[in-house]
């Protein structure tokens, strides 16, 4: 059992956790991943690890409401509350390189899981740049632990609310100007996001790394569930990953196969619903008498 020390809502539906696991935050290293069960009879989900304290014993998730078992996170996942499971650090750790100058490209709930490569990159000595996108102002969270490893921050929102208008590989453009020499670039967010990535920055051919979000199922390389082609391989993205050099990665299959549950997906949720509701009547008769 993992105990909840932190929870803070960046929105409606993405929120921070920060949980105690001394040996997991001993052990974590920037690009990794966890697998978390909320309760016993629960779904175990990957969540990669956005930060991690030795001194704390602690490590920080960002968890995006998007289906049933995100949402039951959501709601039962409160400060002194526990995890059933937090298994990990999984996956290899993202390759840090001594690189001069690198950018870090986060979109949406991306931004949280590049930071501990932005901030490991930092403490190699590169000079840091750093691209967040968010869709307006409002969701915008992070900066201030971007700026303190970053030694420049470009802000991009959809709508303009914040820094430059446009999309990260607006910034990414931007960047690519203002700094020819940036030797690598490290994209994390959506899959169609990432796959623009790779392609602002194929033409002059800047090493692209990203980090893939396939289905998994166990985590450890036996069920086949989180296979990618990558350069015309199969690759297991749980073992073998989930770092990918974006150029050889195809994202058009990545995402074809993360599609592929989508019904089972919207029946689980309207199942979890529906009787999610029918415990709220339970336990809180007012709410019946009212309504
Ligand atoms: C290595 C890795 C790291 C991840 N890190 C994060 C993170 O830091 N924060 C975060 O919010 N999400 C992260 N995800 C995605 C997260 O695991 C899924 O959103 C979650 O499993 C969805 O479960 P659900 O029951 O809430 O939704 P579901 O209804 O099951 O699915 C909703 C959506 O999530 C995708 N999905 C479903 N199951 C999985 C799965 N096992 N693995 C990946 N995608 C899935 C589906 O394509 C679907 O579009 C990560 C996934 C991987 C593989
Ligand atoms: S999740 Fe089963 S092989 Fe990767």
């Amino acid at each position: 059992m993992y105990k909840i020390l932190a929870r803070e809502d960046f929105s409606d539906t993405t929120f921070m956790l920060e949980v105690l696991h001394p040996m997991l935050a001993k052990a974590a290293k920037p690009g990794q991943f966890v697998i978390v069960m909320v309760n016993a009879d629960g779904e175990r989900i990957p969540l990669t690890i956005a930060d991690f304290s030795a001194e704390r014993g602690s490590v920080t998730l960002v968890i995006q409401a998007v289906g049933k078992t995100t949402r039951e996170m959501q709601q039962l996942c409160k400060v002194g509350s526990v995890l059933y499971a937090l298994v990990g650090p999984m996956g290899i750790p993202s390759h840090i390189g001594e690189v001069k100058k690198v950018a870090c490209v986060g979109g949406g709930l991306g931004v949280a899981p590049v930071f501990p490569q932005a901030r490991a990159f930092k403490q190699r000595g590169a000079f840091v740049i750093g691209i967040i996108g968010f869709r307006s102002k409002e969701l915008i969270f992070w900066e201030d632990k971007f700026k303190s490893v970053c030694d420049e921050l470009i802000i991009c929102t959809d709508d303009g609310s914040a820094g430059i208008k446009g999309l990260v590989t607006d910034g990414i453009a931007q960047a690519m100007q203002a700094h020819p020499d940036i030797e690598e670039v490290l994209a994390i967010g959506p899959p169609v996001m990432m796959k623009f990535c790779a392609e602002a920055t194929r033409p002059q051919g800047i090493k692209t790394m990203v980090s893939l979000n396939p289905i998994m199922v166990d985590g450890t390389g036996m069920c086949g569930g989180c296979r990618v082609s990558v350069g015309g391989e199969m690759k297991f993205c749980c073992v073998d990953g989930p770092d990918f050099d974006g150029h050889q990665v195809d994202f058009d299959e990545l995402m074809r196969r993360l599609g592929r549950f989508k019904e089972e997906e919207r029946r689980s949720l309207e199942r979890w619903t529906s009787n999610s509701n029918c415990r709220l009547l339970q336990e809180e008769p007012s709410v019946s008498t009212h309504a």
